[in-house]
């Protein structure tokens, strides 16, 4: 593992554009649990209250089980504290090296670690948005409008929209931001640090496949406990363990070999 790991932090040090890709996996050693390994969110709550249709079928069932959720602490995002994996990738952007994270995650936890070019490709699930004028507020505001008994189904105080947690549900779109500026970084990218996901949800999953396909193709560096279902088409270097304990010996690696351009 060490002189994968040299190997991946020389490239690194060498690279003109790295850019990071994470997901769930990142967050565990957070307490966030992810969602297709063993105890996973899927194996405990079915993914289809997240898909948009059943929220429209029933705005205020969701929200309630959003509540529950973050009661019971399964799901407690706003509690979570960024990991040494979060702040190796923070800063390895402090040293110009990782130029952008894309996280499939809603925790906010790249940017709670100091991480600044953050694509939130599955958006961001400390906001609420309104699905009519997409007026964004905290979702802790709206939370407990519908604690104090409020609004079961809270409404936008500007339009009296619907309101909506501002994370991408299944059957969403990807915000058109993201998937543009993630296609840009995609382009422009020579090396991919994949983090924690499985790659099994898609557009996501297309950004490895897309940075290889280029001419030439960006290396791409695997860390994940378990190999993603596309590591033998994507990956160079896989790196197995925990997040946090790979990139704090990967940070480690690169530090040794960085040189600051004067
Ligand atoms: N260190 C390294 N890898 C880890 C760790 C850890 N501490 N904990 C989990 N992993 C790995 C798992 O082995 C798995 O490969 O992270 C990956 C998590 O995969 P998923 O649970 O499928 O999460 P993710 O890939 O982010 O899911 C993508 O699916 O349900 C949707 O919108 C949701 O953004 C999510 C998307």
């Amino acid at each position: 593992m060490d002189e994968l790991i040299t190997k991946a932090a020389e490239l690194i040090v060498r690279s003109r554009n790295a850019v990071a890709l994470t997901g769930a996996g990142i967050s565990t050693e957070s307490g966030i649990p992810d969602f297709r390994s063993p105890g996973g969110l899927w194996e405990r709550i079915d993914p289809a209250e997240f898909s948009i249709d059943r929220f429209l079928q029933n705005p205020g069932r969701f929200w309630r089980l959003h509540l529950e959720m973050k009661a019971s602490g399964d799901f407690n995002i706003g509690a979570a504290e960024p990991n040494p994996a979060h702040h190796a990738l923070a800063k390895m952007e402090k040293l110009g090296l990782i130029k952008c994270i894309i996280t499939q995650n809603v925790d906010n936890l790249h940017q709670k670690a100091g991480s600044c070019e953050v694509v939130e490709f599955h958006g961001n699930l400390l906001r609420a948005a309104c699905m009519k004028c997409r007026n964004r507020e905290p979702i802790e505001d709206v939370e407990e409008r519908i604690s104090n008994g409020g609004q079961d189904t809270p409404r936008c105080p500007k339009c009296g929209g619907l309101l909506k947690p501002d994370a991408v549900f299944f059957g969403e779109a990807i915000p058109s931001r993201a998937l543009a500026v993630s296609q840009v970084q995609s382009h422009k990218c020579d090396v991919l640090l994949v983090v924690g996901t499985s790659l099994q949800v898609f557009p996501a999953a297309q950004i490895p496949l897309t940075v290889k396909l280029k001419a030439p193709p960006a290396t791409v560096v695997e860390v994940n406990r378990e190999p993603s279902a596309l590591h033998e088409q994507v990956t160079d270097i896989l790196l197995l363990g925990s997040a946090g304990d790979i990139l704090e010996r990967l940070l480690k690696a690169v530090e040794e070999r960085f040189v600051p351009m004067v």
